[in-house]
């Protein structure tokens, strides 16, 4: 049988209209305007109200993204939702955005890689498409991490944001869409960035939810040096594998962390500012929606042409991290 490449035909994407600015989190903890913007280059983050839940965002990006698309959502037939912030433990966030789309003929599945959620889901759903076992399939990255934030902890509460993107992939000609994908981790670093209760390793009870052990503990510091070597590293690897250098790149788009995690990856790279897309400023860092929302904006903004080589790039609790070039 003869293999297809599998590229993108449509995205979406879809956030709380609810918003966190660094004025308001002035207020929370003891934190300032300037700490955060020059530590991380965020200014305002999205944040679902009480009422609002994941998947609710998910269906959202996706309708956008199939409309785009120009399908009809009984010909998915692999659905993937990304995240780390589901709707409930059962049954999956994936099935019910199955259900709400009528995206009957579709296996869904949730995918737990944080940040790197929807690199993941590119690379399987890639091999699937190429193989003929899929004709189309729907990736969403979507978060509702404001939940899993803790109030009273400045070192995470001012990172972290809501919303959720997408994207339907088919096959498309020769010479297009992903030319390469990496998907890499290594739970030796598993404690960098986790939330310790909740589930069967320490369930909840009052206790545990009184000492907030549901919520994401962070050792940013320690993440930040990985997640510069990991990106770096692995948009060089993807490259190379698409027989592209730094040069080529048109547009790259790694996951949305911090702006100084960008600047550093970039540098090494030699990929110059106005080939960087960045949305932290609006955003913060969505896990595993910030990569699919930068794309949608991209091209809602025609920021990404046809032709273009864009590389994507991620990081995440896990430790897990990710390259995809695609030809667009
Ligand atoms: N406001 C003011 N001060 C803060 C603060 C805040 N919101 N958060 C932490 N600080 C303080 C610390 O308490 C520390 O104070 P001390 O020196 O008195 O102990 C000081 O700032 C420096 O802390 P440090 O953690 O070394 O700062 P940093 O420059 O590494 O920036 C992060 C912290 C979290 C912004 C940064 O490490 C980061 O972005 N890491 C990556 C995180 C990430 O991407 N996580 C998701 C992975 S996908």
């Amino acid at each position: 049988m003869a293999t297809v490449n599998a590229g993108i035909l449509g995205t979406g994407h879809a956030y709380p209209t609810g918003i966190l600015t660094n004025a308001d989190l002035e207020k929370l903890v003891e934190t300032t305007d300037e700490w955060i913007t020059s530590r991380t280059g965020i200014k305002q983050r999205r944040k679902a109200a009480p009422e609002e839940y994941t998947s609710l965002f998910a269906v959202r990006a996706a309708r956008q993204a199939i409309e785009r698309a120009r399908i009809d959502p009984s010909e998915i037939d692999v659905l993937i939702c990304a995240t780390v912030t589901p709707d409930q433990i059962l049954p999956s966030t994936g099935c019910l955005i199955q259900a709400e789309l009528g995206a009957n003929k579709a296996a869904a599945f949730d995918l737990a890689a944080a940040c790197s959620g929807f690199l993941y889901g590119l690379t399987l759903v890639n091999s699937m498409i190429r193989t003929g076992q899929c004709r189309y399939a729907l990736v969403i990255g979507a978060e509702v991490l404001t939940k899993y934030v803790d109030y009273t902890d400045r070192s995470t509460c001012v990172i972290f944001g809501d919303g959720a993107g997408a994207a339907v992939l088919g096959a498309v000609e020769e010479g297009r869409g992903i030319l390469s994908a990496r998907i890499r981790s290594d739970g030796r670093f598993a404690e960098q960035l986790y939330a310790p209760g909740g589930g069967t390793r320490m369930g909840s009870t009052t206790e545990t939810l009184a000492s907030g052990q549901h919520f994401f503990k962070m050792k940013g510091n320690e993440l930040f040096k990985v997640a510069v070597r990991s990106m770096t590293d692995i948009s060089r690897e993807v490259l190379a594998e698409a027989g592209k250098a730094a040069d080529d790149i048109d547009l790259f788009i790694p996951h949305q962390a911090n702006q100084r995690i960008t600047d550093a990856v970039a540098s090494k790279l030699g990929v110059d500012e106005a080939r960087i897309y960045s949305n932290i400023s609006q955003h913060g860092n969505t896990s595993s929606a910030s990569i699919p929302i930068a794309l949608d904006e991209c091209v809602e903004a025609g920021r990404v042409k046809d032709g273009d080589l864009v590389v994507l790039t991620s990081f995440g609790g896990g430790v897990t991290w990710g390259g995809v070039v695609l030809r667009w």
